[in-house]
């Protein structure tokens, strides 16, 4: 048992002094006045001068992810440790499908799918749940669905994109959007024109167009305009609801903004990369460090996504953190170790080779506080919310996860709002050689940060270990907000 005491705690839409009693991994009671133990001895920790911030909640996460003939550089541990230092005590991981057996076919594809998974999540620091990625569709895998219920993952996810690998057709997608909604589970889509991008990109590297810039000219921001509406008619078609990842273009946000309006049970993420940059990154000499999709865009859909997170018309920032080397030839130093994985030197000669994807899963936090609520952009409150609560809300881990109240597992973070960092790879933790902030000067950051009532982070320190995240079960029919 212990108390963290003269912190500044959100009540409502102000910081107000507040002192928790946290007992067994839970906040046991949030009092005004300082809390009378009696006779018995507590250690009290003095949060004097700091926020006090529910542990972030991150929904979209690719660890050790196998993908373009390499593998995401971050594992469960390095990636959940990377997590803690930014202020996040939970992510939701994607699960790819296994492919089929060659005995058994597509038997208990599911089930062989989430035990891979739950082998390497096994070393996990932070708490974790997973969602399942729905990249192959047909009447057997469909009569599994409801085994994913039983596993604890109420959640799936869909492509408009990647034709012959992850993509689905509309009419599978409708059918897994009803039979979804059935089971009060939750569609995830990602908004692309596979074909579009497919025929473009094989034309320009006809043209002899190698550079990464071509990747985000092959992927126009219309298709995924159009792949979002597409998705949002489908899920009001079925009467099921429809959660959108990496949010990237203003017209998506119209669409969720119009669709919402009409009562589609819709909702969406966006993710920092899409609020601060534009694909004039990808000009630059190491232009393959922002290589992902949705690929980057211009300002005015940075802006349009801002205004999203201000109005409330989109719902979570998440980070799908997927990150890979720059250079991969080279050796890196992680926790005394030396650590090379093949990465954006791959499509060094053909921008459809770089691996896809980037790191931020410690960055989210830091960076939205400077420059969305640092800048008056967002509330504390909106932050909050965007980062926290709305992600626990929908996928079914609220009020254990994303909130500080009574009864909540005591994920917390000492937030120190004073804090001057200049931040860049030296300073995030995750398991490559370079950050898409490098040289930004941060005003804000995660002093202390406790999982289920252990400090796993004391500034610099990190005292977290692998194996202490949980695996969180979560159920059907959560909040659609
Ligand atoms: O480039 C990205 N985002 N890689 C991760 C996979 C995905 O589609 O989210
Ligand atoms: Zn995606
Ligand atoms: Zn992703």
């Amino acid at each position: 048992m212990f108390i963290i005491s003269n912190g500044k705690m959100l009540i409502k839409d102000q910081f107000s002094t507040r002192n928790l009693l946290i007992d067994e991994g839970k906040i046991i009671a949030i009092e005004e006045n300082l809390i009378e133990t009696g006779s018995k001895l507590v250690d009290r920790v003095d949060a004097s001068g700091h926020l006090v911030l529910p542990g972030g909640v991150d929904v979209h996460t690719h660890f050790d992810l196998p993908m373009f003939g390499t593998v995401s550089s971050d594992d469960h541990y390095t990636g959940t440790r990377a997590a803690a230092f930014g202020g996040t005590t939970t992510v939701i991981d994607f699960v790819p499908m296994s492919p089929p057996d060659d005995i058994k076919g597509e038997a208990e594809v599911f089930h062989r799918s989430v035990t891979t998974w739950q082998e390497k999540a096994r070393k996990a620091a932070i708490d974790y749940a997973f969602h399942m990625n729905l990249t192959r569709y047909d009447a057997e895998i469909e009569a599994q669905i409801p085994d994913l219920l039983e596993m604890g993952i109420t959640s799936l996810k869909v492509f408009t994109a990647y034709n012959n690998r992850l993509r689905l057709d509309d009419g599978s997608i409708f059918k897994a959007l009803r039979l979804a909604g059935q089971h009060g589970l939750l569609v995830m889509a990602h908004c692309e024109d596979g074909d579009v991008i497919d025929l473009l990109t094989m034309e320009a590297l006809q043209a002899g167009h190698i550079t990464p810039e071509w990747h985000a000219r092959t992927r126009p921001a219309w298709g995924a305009v159009a792949a979002s509406l597409k998705m949002i008619t489908l899920a009001a078609q079925a009467d099921a609801p429809l959660y959108l990842v990496h949010m990237n273009t203003a017209g998506e946000v119209d669409m969720l903004e119009y669709a919402r309006k009409n009562k589609v049970k819709v909702m969406g993420e966006t993710c920092p990369q899409y609020l601060f940059f534009t694909e004039d990154v990808l000009r630059r000499a190491d232009g393959a460090k922002w290589v992902c999709s949705p690929p980057m865009r211009q300002r005015q859909d940075n802006e349009r996504l801002w205004q999203g997170l201000e109005k409330e018309g989109l719902q979570v920032v998440a980070t799908d953190h997927c990150p890979f080397f720059f250079d991969g030839t080279r050796e890196i130093n992680y926790e005394g170790q030396p650590v090379k994985i093949p990465g954006k030197e791959l499509g060094a000669i053909n921008f459809s080779l770089i691996p896809n994807g980037l790191p931020g899963v410690g960055d989210r936090l830091p960076i939205l506080w400077t420059f969305g609520v640092g800048t008056g952009r967002l509330t504390a409150r909106q932050f909050v919310d965007l980062n926290c609560t709305n992600p626990a809300r929908i996928f079914g881990l609220y009020p254990q996860k994303g909130a500080l109240q009574v009864g909540s597992d005591a994920d917390i973070v000492l937030w120190n709002p004073e804090k001057k960092v200049d931040y860049g790879v030296a300073v995030a933790k995750h398991r490559t050689d370079y950050n898409l902030y490098e040289g930004w000067e941060l005003t804000g950051f995660p002093e202390k940060v406790y999982l289920r009532g252990e400090l796993i982070v004391d500034g610099d320190s990190w005292l977290g270990k692998a194996g202490q995240g949980r695996f969180l079960k979560r159920l059907p029919g959560a909040e659609i907000i």
